[in-house]
């Protein structure tokens, strides 16, 4: 019954570092998850300046794609960016 307590108490760990893992970029992962559900092939590159953005300075590395969203969720009214709006990005 022991060891039983033990597998218990990892698999929690577990769980948990990854709930804490992959609340860290979320907001950008859902953007990404968006505009790929919208039919844009989506990269990191597509709204970013760099290959991997980081948390933290993501938002400072965006190009004008990445930008132009920003400024439609003004535009637009919305709490949060849509990245389905990443089809609609004005092109280079
Ligand atoms: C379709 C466009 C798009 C794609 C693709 C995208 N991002 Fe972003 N990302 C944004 C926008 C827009 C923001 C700013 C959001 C805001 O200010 O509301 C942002 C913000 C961020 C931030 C800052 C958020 C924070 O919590 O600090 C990080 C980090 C980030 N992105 C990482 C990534 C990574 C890593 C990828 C690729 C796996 C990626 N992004 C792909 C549009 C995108």
């Amino acid at each position: 019954m022991r060891k039983k307590g033990i597998v218990i108490t990892v698999a929690l760990l577990v769980i948990c570092g990854w709930l804490g893992f992959t609340a860290t970029s979320t907001a950008s992962m859902e953007i990404q998850k968006q505009a790929k559900a919208a039919g844009v092939d989506a990269k990191c590159q597509t709204c970013h300046t760099v290959a991997m953005p980081k948390k933290g300075s993501g938002a400072d590395e965006l190009n004008d794609c990445g930008k132009w969203l920003v400024s439609q969720k003004e535009a637009k009214k919305a709490k949060e960016v849509d990245g389905a709006w990443a089809k609609d990005c004005p092109k280079k």
